[in-house]
């Protein structure tokens, strides 16, 4: 039995779980910067590097007790190497190699993509592999062919936009505030004409994906250059099916293309409700969502992901960077952070 202590901080949630063998958590405290954000309608960098330093250790002590975790139980400490934002990732990263290095522990760089990815094995039931994993979040949307642990293919993904960022956009000009996926999707399940229909990039021939002309079309639209303005219900209805429409189309059929035996969800938007509602319809295959609160950004997602490497973990005083943005080859997912 392996027990690990993780650190997520590439964006603007502070976060810290023990997790055990990879799959059972015991703990997974998320504290969330959104209200520090909202103000300014996004995440502003420096604002969330100085939150991170703020909340982590409160938010790791936490981690500790919820678990009734004593530090000898643990037995490596991991952390999100990157993508994110840099500032952001440097504070969750060096503290947590400074826990390790003062514990004597072994440490695990971590990536964020594929945690979100590993959440799905947190659940009940084991997903079989190979898989086709969609990855939906603020900063990415991939279609990730993944062969084994620590072995993916990246197939596709956004040529602009990512979908989660997308909402967040549309948030703005419709005035509900950051992040934009939850109230955008409560907007929507109130509209009650159901019949605007926005563009789709279809991008066909293609596993990629465009969101950039949809929002373009929607602040069109709010702002009366396309006739009469529709209620913002049947705007944000209409935008979250053109997104959710795009995404679990070409998600099923991918997933019936490469014969995988199931199709994992992953990533913020995954906490949509009508896009996990779409995507088990369409889907030819199993469908493995994890629940909500390991969709967004958390550190039991980490511990998930660095449990199928601990046999790369390195000594904590090791010369070790972030990596702010993907990696180019994508068979490198799993080395990322190392060098
Ligand atoms: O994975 P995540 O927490 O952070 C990144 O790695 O980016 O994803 C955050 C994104 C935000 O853009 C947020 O608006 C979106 O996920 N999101 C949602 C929902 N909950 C969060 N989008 C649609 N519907 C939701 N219920
Ligand atoms: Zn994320």
């Amino acid at each position: 039995m392996t027990t690990l202590l993780a650190i997520e901080s590439s964006c603007d949630e502070t976060s810290a779980a023990v997790v055990v063998d990879g799959t059972r958590l015991l703990s997974n405290v998320v504290a969330s910067q959104a209200e520090l954000h909202s103000e300014s309608g996004g995440v502003v960098p420096e604002v969330a590097a100085r939150q991170h330093v703020r909340a982590l250790l409160p938010v790791v002590r936490r981690a500790l007790d919820e678990a009734e975790c004593s530090w000898d139980r643990i037995d490596a400490v991991a952390a999100t190497a990157g993508p994110g934002l840099p500032g952001a990732l440097v504070v969750g990263l060096n503290a947590a190699r400074g826990i390790a290095y003062a514990r004597g522990l072994p440490f695990i760089p971590t990536d964020h993509i594929e945690g979100h990815v590993c959440a799905n094995w947190l659940g009940p039931e084991e997903p079989p592999l190979p898989a086709l994993a969609l990855v939906v979040s603020g900063g990415h949307t991939e279609l990730l062919l993944m062969e084994d642990h620590g072995r993916f293919e990246r197939l596709g993904g956004t040529r602009d936009d990512a979908a989660g960022e997308a909402f967040d956009k549309v948030a703005r000009l419709l005035d509900l505030g950051y992040p934009g996926g939850p109230p955008i999707s409560r907007l929507a399940a109130t509209a009650t004409e159901r019949t605007l229909k926005l563009p789709r990039a279809w991008l066909r021939g293609s596993d990629d994906f465009s969101f950039s002309g949809l929002k373009t079309a929607v602040a069109r639209l709010v702002a009366g250059e396309d006739g009469p303005v529709p209620p913002p219900a049947e705007v944000a209805w209409a935008f979250e099916e053109s997104v959710v429409d795009v995404l679990s189309r070409k998600a099923a059929r991918v997933a019936e293309r490469e014969g995988v035996g199931a199709l994992l969800v992953a990533g913020g938007v995954a906490a949509n409700r009508r896009l996990r509602e779409i995507v088990q319809e369409r889907s030819p295959v199993p469908v493995f969502i994890p629940e909500p609160i390991l969709c967004t950004d958390n550190a039991a997602m980490i511990g998930a992901a660095a449990w199928r490497h601990l046999d790369e973990a390195v000594p904590a005083e090791s010369s070790l960077d972030i990596h702010p943005t993907v990696k180019r080859d994508p068979r490198q997912l799993a080395r990322a952070g190392r060098r």
